[in-house]
């Protein structure tokens, strides 16, 4: 089996020494892919910037990305060939219009930056995605989170969508605790209760391997 999975942020540049990003850590799809790993599957795990180490497993290769676009040509190219992909990348979704080739210097009282849409690598993927190919997102919602979650799920051609909690504390970005919500395209909902991410992503893991089909 092979997994496909995006982690982390990604850095959106302004100038040689200013970006745009946000606070994703990765550890959700670190231990992704360490979970993936344990159970027998080849991980491609396509990583923003992380301060996190490489992950020790032999079975998981690191591909080390710094914007969305560059994360997008990077999971393009394994796509095809995985069996499941997981997006549990934070991906920027604007970029700045422009990078400035020197250091932008300080001038006016104050500065407007003009963002352009990023691709968005799950909705994008999730056209060609074929019958047997199984995919994951996740969401980060404060309001109506379970009918945007669903909605999102449709859009972007997900067969699961992991609800991340922002209510409680010690769930979600830096954390090493989270606390998940799952939901399929039939409606059906599996709680997660706040636990180590580690486990989360084992139970996870579990799930979606019990949907697969079973020749893989
Ligand atoms: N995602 C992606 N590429 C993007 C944006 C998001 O692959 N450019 C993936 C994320 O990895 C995640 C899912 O899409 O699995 C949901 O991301 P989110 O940012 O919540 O969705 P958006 O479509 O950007 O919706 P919103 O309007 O809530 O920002």
């Amino acid at each position: 089996m092979h997994v496909l999975l995006t982690a982390g942020p990604t850095y959106e540049p302004l100038d040689p020494v200013r970006f745009l990003g946000n606070r994703s850590t990765g550890k959700m799809g670190y231990a992704l892919a360490e979970a993936f790993a344990a159970q027998g599957a080849e991980v491609t795990l396509v990583s923003g910037p992380s301060h996190l180490p490489d992950p020790a497993s032999p079975r998981i290769r690191m591909v080390r990305v710094e914007t969305a676009a560059e994360m997008y040509a990077e999971a393009a190219k394994v796509a095809g060939e995985a069996d499941v992909w997981v997006f549990a990348a934070a991906v920027a979704d604007y970029r700045p219009a422009h990078v400035a080739m020197d250091k932008i210097k300080k001038s006016g009282e104050t500065l407007t930056l003009e963002l352009v849409k990023n691709v968005d690598i799950a909705a994008t993927l999730g056209q060609r995605k074929r019958p047997e190919q199984f995919a994951v997102g996740f969401a980060l919602e404060t309001t109506n989170e379970l009918a945007h979650a669903r909605d999102k799920l449709h859009r972007k051609n997900f067969d699961l969508i992991v609800l991340n909690s922002l209510r409680d504390a010690g769930a979600g970005f830096g954390h090493d605790t989270n606390k998940v919500t799952v939901l399929d395209a039939a409606g059906q909902i599996v709680n997660f209760e706040l636990q180590s991410k580690a486990d989360v992503a084992r139970g996870l893991v579990s799930l979606i391997m019990s949907r697969l089909a079973p020749s893989l």
